[in-house]
């Protein structure tokens, strides 16, 4: 295809689809081939969740032991499932693959930022053994944590696979992180190695990595392993007896490393999570229940056929979803998946729709901030370039309002593809709520259902259930790839999760203890759940209640706006003002006309009460390192506050950019 870029008008009415509240059946073409084309499966689960779940782990996992009890939950809510059963996560991931005849098939099309690479599953197969190896000769086995603080590139694959090989749990630090985060996931951790590389790549320039630590960890004694992966050619001084480069090291580590039988529950990995709140935990999975969710999910709610499709999930390893979707769930399944090193803007705007041209890419998932990012810099670039190979989309993240999912329905899958709106979090291990793409109608904003063998619910203070209003979002029954535990925070674990609605437990009204969300949400006359985002970033104005995902899904409903985010300013006498960060479309500049348009949209929908007190025009939104809006920080800046920490943010030069705009835009 060549370049033709968009007119106007087009764009405006590609903008305006799926604006109303409708259902959309999946395509006939995608049903007719789905793995699940009926509803029957929901039932099934219904029937009998223990069973069902047993049933799912035993056809997609290889045991070397069977387990004796399915679910123990005497110890509530420290649960645990497939009691007794034994296994390897590397040997369902790697080797039986090999051992089945497909080795040659790739596992990962690998698209670095300088090079390119195939990296097949008996590559897999003989680099885990090897770094399984490495690690063994240091000292370091069962139980052991070992730290990866690695860019995106096959050998972050290698070195959790081999540590899964060898039942060390692995803790990734996203290589973006600071030194300073770094050291404080070892102490805490009492990591006993770090696989970390010289360099990582950013935007074509190489920026230090092992140099940049060294300083930060000389002095953690437990710390006796540091394994370097040479990748920009980056000088990093080595010190002696604990650093090894990982290429010698593999030159003389011998081949063969047989696979650990471990426990069900054995920790497969801790990783952390910021959450909304300040102090971050440290998530504790499991590895028999864990597999069990990410592997059904892979197979049906991305409808995966292993020998056709090519799986691209954008997620880095650093966050859950690259655990769960780019590692694990695909690898389980004896997937071919897309890894891509780098940003969705280098070395230009269209790389990613390059990406899926080049490797055919069947099936994309990534997230709303990556959606509005393409979809601010317009149809150009997604048009340039051949994407007929796509069949389903999917998101995660955050909330998706429904222009940006008419726009990624569109643009991207050319009216063909059926779009999974993903409902999960890290401690959920996968996904919880979605729509099953060969089963369910999607709604552009909702998320859809929950999955079979899940009981998520909304409920009100006292824990009774809500329908058509904004509440609580609960998980009524433990499901397997739950989190297990907060690293040595039993405690905490007990209370951030099942303190919220321990009462009703007691009184006997829910049958199992209750996981509390900390998600707002509300379902529909047809049981679909609309996330509403963080119950801290609940709007109240005089009284009425909106969610921060209503007022951003009117006000980017609007033709001109890329992205927003709305916040409650705090009011003397409403509660809260309304306002709204506002991201336009490429080239377009805000004013009092498009400010009381956008108004209009969100009275339209919500009322007058809703309607902002203020809109602030702005080039960019404050972001985690993981893409999530940071509304705590807009509040902040709305309501002249100390900013306090902000070293979760990805940018923060953001950060003068808004405070600048909100002084200088009067109300
Ligand atoms: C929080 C969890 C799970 C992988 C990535 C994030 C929000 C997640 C959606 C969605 C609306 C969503 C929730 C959730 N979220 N997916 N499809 N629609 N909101 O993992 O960093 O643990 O974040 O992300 O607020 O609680 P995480």
């Amino acid at each position: 295809m060549t370049g033709r870029p968009a007119p106007p008008a087009t764009a405006v009415a590609v903008d305006t689809l799926f604006e109303v509240d409708q259902l959309l059946e999946p395509p006939r073409a995608f049903r007719e081939q789905a793995k699940i084309s009926d509803d029957s499966v929901y039932d099934e689960a219904e029937r009998d969740f223990r069973g069902w779940w047993a049933r799912q782990a035993e056809k997609l996992l290889d045991w070397v032991e069977p387990w004796h009890t399915v679910l123990d939950d005497t110890d509530a809510p420290f649960y645990r499932w497939f009691v007794g059963g034994k296994l390897n996560a590397c040997y369902n991931c790697v080797d039986r693959h090999v051992a089945a005849g497909r080795g040659e098939r790739v596992a990962f099309h690998w698209r670095g930022e300088k090079e390119t690479r195939e990296v097949t599953y008996a590559d897999l197969y003989r680099d885990t053994q090897r770094l399984a190896n490495v690690l063994k000769a240091r000292g370091i086995g069962k139980g052991d944590v070992v730290a990866i603080h690695l860019p995106l590139v096959p050998e972050a694959a290698v070195a959790m696979l081999a540590c899964a090989r060898i039942g060390a749990p692995h803790n990734v630090v996203f290589a973006g992180f600071s030194p300073h985060a770094l050291r404080e996931q070892l102490v805490f951790s009492e990591a006993r190695a770090v696989i970390t590389a010289d360099g990582v790549w950013r935007d074509g320039r190489a920026v230090p990595l092992k140099a940049r630590i060294n300083e930060h960890i000389a002095d953690l004694d437990g710390l006796r392993t540091v394994v370097v992966l040479r990748h920009t050619g980056t000088p990093a001084e080595m010190c002696e007896g604990r650093d090894i480069w990982w290429d010698e090291a593999f030159a003389t580590a011998p081949p063969d490393c047989p696979c650990e039988p471990l426990d069900a529950e054995h920790p497969l990995f801790t990783l952390y999570t910021s959450g909304s709140t300040a102090k971050p935990k440290v998530v504790v999975h499991s590895t028999g229940g864990y597999l069990t969710g990410v592997g059904w999910t892979t197979q049906n709610v991305f409808d995966l056929r292993p020998d056709r499709d090519v799986f691209w999930c954008t997620a880095d390893v650093g966050w859950v979803t690259g655990h769960s979707y780019v590692i694990y769930g695909p690898l389980l399944s004896g997937a071919t998946s897309v890894m891509f090193e780098g940003s969705p803007d280098h070395p230009h705007r269209g790389v990613w729709w390059e990406t899926v041209e080049r490797y055919r890419v069947t099936i994309l998932y990534t997230a709303p901030t990556a959606i509005n990012a393409f979809l601010g810099w317009g149809e150009e670039h997604p048009s340039r370039h051949d994407l007929s190979s796509l069949r389903l989309l999917g998101s995660v993240g955050e909330p998706l309002t429904p222009k940006a999912w008419g726009w990624y329905h569109t643009v991207i899958g050319g009216s063909r593809c059926p779009i999974v709106d993903t409902w999960w979090q890290t401690e959920t291990g996968c996904i919880m709520i979605t729509t099953l793409p060969g089963v369910m109608a999607s709604k552009p904003g909702s998320a859809g259902r929950p999955l079979p063998g899940i009981h998520v619910d909304v409920v009100d203070e006292e824990g009774d259930p809500v329908r058509g209003e904004y509440g609580y979002l609960v998980i009524k029954r433990p499901w397997p790839a739950m989190l297990r535990n907060l690293h040595k925070q039993g405690d905490r674990y007990r209370q951030t999760y099942f303190g919220r609605f321990e009462e009703q437990t007691y009184l006997g009204r829910f049958e199992e203890r209750t996981y509390y969300v900390g998600d707002s949400a509300l379902v529909d006359e047809d049981g679909y759940f609309w996330i509403g985002g963080r119950v801290d970033d609940v709007i109240n104005v005089g009284g009425r209640r909106f969610a921060a995902s209503q007022v951003e899904s009117a006000i980017a409903s609007h033709p001109g706006v890329a992205e927003c985010a709305a916040i409650g300013q705090r009011h003397e006498t409403t509660g809260h003002a309304i306002c709204g960060f506002v991201v336009l479309r490429q080239s377009l500049a805000g004013g009092p006309e498009l400010e009381r348009q956008l108004g209009d949209r969100v009275a339209e929908r919500l009322g007058e009460t809703a309607r902002p007190a203020r809109i602030v025009w702005t080039a960019s939104l404050p972001k985690t390192r993981s893409g999530k809006i940071m509304r705590r920080l807009l509040r902040d800046i709305a309501e002249g506050r100390d900013l306090g920490d902000v070293s979760a943010l990805r940018d923060p030069d953001v950060i003068d950019e808004l405070e600048q705009a909100f002084s200088e835009q009067p109300a």
